[in-house]
């Protein structure tokens, strides 16, 4: 499917997350890198440290490009987040390297079966970690992100494994769009003007738990980075009156659920819960 122009602009509520970050463009990058990084700079006043009269500042997060990918550096001045850059690397990070199987949590919450592939719609993409897994089964995948900074991480992740042999076919399912899914509202029909029916994954942030030792040092980052997603249940009830076959709320175990609904199956599995719902005229006959 495809998606025609927003119908209504959403605000992006998101922290103000363009003052705590300067870019670093090392010299020689290629003219599409550069031209990127400039596009970027501008739509969100972000600070370019080699610009005159700039400087580094160490209480704030590095966007660079190295290794042909951008990445997000902590600030040298922050404690807890470590050294290591985060970025997306669906080529060469092992985590991406199986295929998601039918038997595994996510895609029981999916209801995936053999032969069977439908549309995804996931409105929280993120780092695109539950976007490639759905898509490695065979699944399209439509993705939103909405923090313009991931939202750029992850597309650069995309395009990189657009360009790879081993990933290109994986990559060529996802379509990832900057914004607010309820932007388009009215929108989520196929090329034949057929309402689709797709699967609708949400899976909101959620605050980070108390013993953070166990959270790994980019994901740090990327909490402190997008903080809480206080409308969760606001996308949540938007997306219960869309059609679809299937909606999948990702939830820690111990979190209440997103709204008033008892979900028609939950399946848990080590620190994720998943609430799956069904078409409410199905789930009110059960
Ligand atoms: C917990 S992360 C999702 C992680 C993702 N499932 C993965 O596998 O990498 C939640 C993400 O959803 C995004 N988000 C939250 N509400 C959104 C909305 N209404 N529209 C688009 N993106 C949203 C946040 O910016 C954040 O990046």
């Amino acid at each position: 499917m495809s998606l025609s122009a927003p119908s209504a602009e959403i605000p992006i509520t998101v922290a103000d997350w363009a003052s705590q970050v300067q870019l670093n463009l090392p010299a020689g990058v290629p003219v599409q890198v550069e031209s990127a990084a400039a596009a970027f700079v501008l739509q969100w006043g972000l600070c370019d440290q080699n610009a005159p009269n700039a400087r580094p500042r160490a209480d704030s997060y590095q966007l660079s490009y190295a290794m042909d990918a951008w990445q997000l550096f902590p600030p040298a001045q922050r404690d807890g987040l470590g050294k290591h850059p985060l970025w997306v690397d669906f080529v060469h990070n092992p985590r991406f390297a199986q295929t998601l199987l039918l038997r595994e949590p996510l895609a029981k919450a999916a209801g995936l079966r053999a032969n069977q592939r439908p549309l995804v719609i996931d409105l929280t993409a993120g780092l695109g970690r539950d976007t490639w897994a759905l898509a490695s089964t065979g699944c399209p995948v439509l993705a939103f992100e909405r923090h313009p900074l991931v939202h750029f991480l992850l597309n650069d992740g995309l395009l990189r494994a657009r360009a790879h042999p081993k990933t290109r076919a994986i990559a060529e399912r996802i379509t990832l769009h900057r914004g607010d899914a309820r932007q388009y509202e009215g929108a989520f029909i196929d090329q034949n003007n057929a309402i689709i029916n797709p699967i609708w994954l949400v899976d909101p942030m959620f605050p980070e738990r108390q013993k953070s030792a166990l959270v790994k040092k980019d994901m740090r980052i990327f909490h402190q980075l997008v903080g809480e997603d206080l409308d969760a249940s606001a996308l949540f009830n938007w997306a219960r009156t869309q059609s679809g076959t299937r909606w999948i709320v990702k939830r820690p175990p111990q979190a209440p659920a997103l709204n008033e609904e008892s979900p028609a199956l939950v399946i848990t599995s080590g620190r994720v819960r998943f609430d799956c719902y069904l078409p409410v005229a199905v789930s009110a006959r059960k």
